[in-house]
């Protein structure tokens, strides 16, 4: 019998690696793309095949498409602050990579689309966000996710073509680029410790989120690939207890690393959701959904995987279009 093949967008980032590990080892057969814009190689796994181009690359999508079964979408330039001011690069990467794939994969009838959007999409609304709140993204990125969602939708419906979307937040674990300096609050404090630099946060830091462990996201996301009670759904990934201040993640991060160093508080960043935690009902319901890694044991994994690969100095790979007095000062003059 022949394997079903899955096609996994952004392989070579954080959760498309892990996701292709995981489904090579269940004898799915593989296939990966990968610009190469953030994420690492190594990440991939040896035994898939890899295809390195854009996803906006229509032609070269379409050509891969052929005989794929499920698709998991997970290439993006997911930098939602940073969005406000690169606001047509993390577009590009969001919403026309996202066209591009859905509509070669709708005209080459796979059976299903699975894509990750993020929690952004609720913008600033009452916590705990819950998956049939009207989607009220407040930033280009989380615009930009909510115009795609609606694009699948709509293109699939039509189509006759199954989707899900996987509404996954603050992941962590090993593999996360941790010398991106626009995104992954955990990742940047534990690679500036372990360089002797001081933490930096945002406003007071008393801004709250919850953070999930990878396995833990990926235990939700493998079902995904043809259970059919979730085609058709929207569901929210990760924990809803454990909803902690960015001032807390400080603390931990500082004595997993034995450091005494005291953060350095910067200006708010403009446009950044104060409280952002999703329900897990829905997840827990349709899913399973349970948290088996705590925070602390999340970022001591993170510590482990960090001090193994060593410590980078951080990568400003994305260029700033506005640059104004909004513009954080962290990445004007390149701080972090
Ligand atoms: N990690 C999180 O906490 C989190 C939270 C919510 C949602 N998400 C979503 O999950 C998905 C995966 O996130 P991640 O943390 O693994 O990100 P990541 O940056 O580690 O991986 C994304 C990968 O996509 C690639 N990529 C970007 N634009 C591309 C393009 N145009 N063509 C081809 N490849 C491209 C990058 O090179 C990178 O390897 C994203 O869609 C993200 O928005 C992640």
């Amino acid at each position: 019998m022949n394997k079903t093949k899955i096609l996994i967008t952004g392989v070579a980032g954080f959760l498309g690696s892990h996701l292709a590990e995981k489904l090579h080892n269940l004898n799915y057969e593989v296939i990966g793309v990968d610009n190469m814009s953030s994420g690492y190689e190594d990440n991939i796994p040896k035994e898939i095949k890899f295809h390195k181009f854009d996803c906006c690359d229509f032609d070269n999508m379409n050509k891969i498409m052929k005989g794929i079964d499920v698709i998991y979408h997970c290439a993006a330039a997911a930098h939602e602050g940073l969005s406000v001011f690169s606001p047509q690069e993390i577009t590009k990467n969001n919403l026309q990579a996202s066209v591009a794939v859905f509509s070669a994969a709708i005209s080459n009838k796979v059976k299903r689309i699975i894509f990750c959007s993020s929690m952004a999409r609720y913008g600033s609304q009452k916590t705990p966000f819950t998956e049939e709140m009207e989607p009220s993204p407040v930033d280009p990125y989380g615009i930009s996710k909510v115009a795609a969602e609606k694009i699948l939708i709509s293109l699939c419906n039509l189509n006759n073509i199954e989707w899900v979307i996987a509404v996954p937040h603050n992941i962590i674990g090993p593999r996360q680029k941790y010398d991106d300096p626009f995104r992954n609050v955990v990742s940047i404090m534990l690679n500036r410790i372990m360089q002797n630099k001081p933490p930096i946060i945002y406003g007071d830091g008393n801004q709250k989120r919850c953070f999930s462990y990878i396995d833990d996201c990926l235990n939700c996301l493998l079902p995904m690939i043809n259970d059919p009670k979730l085609n058709k759904q929207i569901i929210n990934i990760g924990p809803d207890e454990e909803f902690v201040t960015i001032n807390k993640v400080f603390e931990i991060c500082s004595n997993i690393t034995g450091s005494n160093l005291e953060p350095i508080f910067k200006k708010d960043r403009p446009l950044e959701v104060k409280h952002a935690t999703c329900s897990a009902d829905k997840a827990r319901k349709l899913l399973n959904y349970e948290t088996k890694t705590s925070l602390q044991e999340g970022i001591e994994k993170t510590y482990r995987y960090i001090k193994k690969r060593g410590i980078r100095p951080f990568d400003y790979h994305i260029n700033l279009e506005i640059k104004n007095e909004l513009t954080p000062e962290t990445w004007l003059k390149k701080e972090i």
